[in-house]
């Protein structure tokens, strides 16, 4: 194929890889330094880019002169990527009630999403149209969950076999979307961790492409476009920006997007990045923690501990081995922002809150970015003025067994005198105690 749109360029040395066809071949490493981490350019006239931005975007496929796709009938698309951000006035009424701060609080709900209403799902979409425009036919991805529902529903669609590798802690909703669609689950006994070598064997053995993790240019590129749409939402990038994090692709695509369009945007820049774990999985905290104790010795980056087999009963959130830390954290760092570590046991609090004031039923990882909020403005990292972006990542469909913690409000009866009607501003003092205590 006459590729003239993009190339990839490796992060490590410069080598330039012409397309994703010779990308693959190459098994997704740079032929001269064996580097996983390349980044994709394009030719393209960024001066379209503010064009793009006017009108209504139905999903990210609007930016595809900025996606690594040639043919337009190759896309694989459930409308995913055109999600609202919404301002949340009842936490910026919080903020400014408990901490006297004037701040602006926005929420880009992926939830929303046309595929699996997940984080997920503009990555498997561009990956599905990837494949279809260079024949692949068979891949395999190693997952916590919310990868593996949301690559099995679009590869599905084009046509490709995906091979599925969960850990043994991950949701049943999560391993029967995938069957559903007729692709197959490995259930590996043990963790993310072993599951991910597993799964490198399999490729490996097979010859079959595998999804190549955090870094991969196919998810970054995805993902980036949550820049464009901040930009046309908002009319700006946020100040700070708040996500639950597990491997940090949401990172790495927002700072790839801030660098690709500063020559039409001049002086954009990346926001504070406050990354949030629940704390029976928090190796990325710890370790952020420790380096700042230490005031940020050389090479603090790559100091990390390895939590074997996590705890944390959200399985989204259990990278236990936090391979990505040095590019997150020398990131965070630059952005002079956060790893800030949440009780796990008080999500369901978050998650209610939520329900009440917005009728919206969040997932389990998105109660964690909720939760590293009000953390965010307890440890006084939210200043005075500014903007606040929370990415919530996925709604309670993701976890259907998380919706039994959503029960609060029922009672037992066996006569009719023990019904009398209610009000729902009574719950709200509750619910509010419940994440202010
Ligand atoms: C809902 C949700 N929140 C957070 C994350 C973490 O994403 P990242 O890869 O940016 O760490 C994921 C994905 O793992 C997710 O699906
Ligand atoms: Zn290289």
């Amino acid at each position: 194929m006459n590729n003239q749109k993009y190339l990839l360029q490796c992060v490590v040395c410069g080598h330039k890889t012409p397309d994703f066809g010779t990308w693959f071949e190459q098994n997704q490493v740079c032929p001269t330094c064996g580097s996983k981490h390349s980044e994709v350019w394009y030719q393209t006239d960024y001066t379209k880019l503010p064009e793009l931005m006017k009108g209504e975007v139905l999903s990210f496929w609007q930016y595809l002169p900025f996606l690594p796709l040639n043919n337009a009938g190759n896309i694989v698309t459930c409308t995913e990527g055109g999600i609202p951000v919404q301002q949340w006035g009842f936490l910026e009424e919080f903020a400014k009630k408990q901490y006297g701060l004037d701040i602006r609080v926005h929420v880009y709900r992926n939830d929303l999403n046309g595929g699996t209403g997940t984080f997920k799902d503009v990555a498997a979409s561009l990956a599905a149209s990837i494949f279809k425009e260079y024949g692949v036919k068979q891949y395999c991805v190693a997952s916590t969950g919310n990868t593996a529902t949301s690559y099995a529903t679009y590869l599905s669609m084009a046509g490709v076999n995906c091979s599925v590798f969960l850990p043994d802690n991950a949701l049943k909703a999560s391993e029967a979307f995938v069957s559903a669609f007729g692709q197959q689950v490995f259930r590996v006994k043990g963790d993310y961790a072993k599951t991910k070598v597993i799964a490198a064997g399999y490729s490996n053995t097979h010859h079959i492409l595998m999804s190549a993790g955090n870094i991969d240019p196919i998810r970054v590129e995805a993902k980036k476009t949550m820049v464009f749409e901040w930009l046309r939402q908002m009319g700006k990038m946020p100040d700070v920006y708040i996500q639950a994090v597990s491997g940090g692709t949401g990172p790495i695509a927002i700072d790839k997007g801030v660098r690709e369009i500063q020559s039409v945007y001049p002086g954009l820049k990346n926001p504070r990045f406050i990354l949030i774990q629940p704390d029976k999985c928090d190796p990325m905290v710890q370790a952020w923690d420790k380096a700042e104790k230490d005031d940020f010795p050389d090479d603090y980056e790559k100091e990390y501990p390895i939590i074997e087999n996590p705890e944390t009963a959200i399985p989204t959130l259990a990278t236990g081995h936090p391979a990505t830390y040095p590019i997150i954290a020398k990131l965070v760092k630059a952005t002079e922002g956060s790893f800030i570590s949440i009780s796990e046991e008080k999500i369901a609090d978050f998650a209610r809150l939520i329900a009440y004031e917005r009728k919206v039923m969040l997932g389990p990882a998105s109660a964690v970015c909720i939760s590293g909020f009000f953390g965010a403005l307890k440890k006084g990292l939210i200043k005075d003025g500014e903007t606040v972006l929370l990415n919530v990542g996925e709604g309670v469909r993701r976890a259907p067994e998380f919706v039994d913690e959503m029960l609060y409000a029922s009672k037992d009866v066996d006569n009719v005198d023990q019904c009398t009607p209610h009000t729902m501003e009574s719950y709200r003092s509750q619910l509010w105690d419940a994440v202010t205590d």
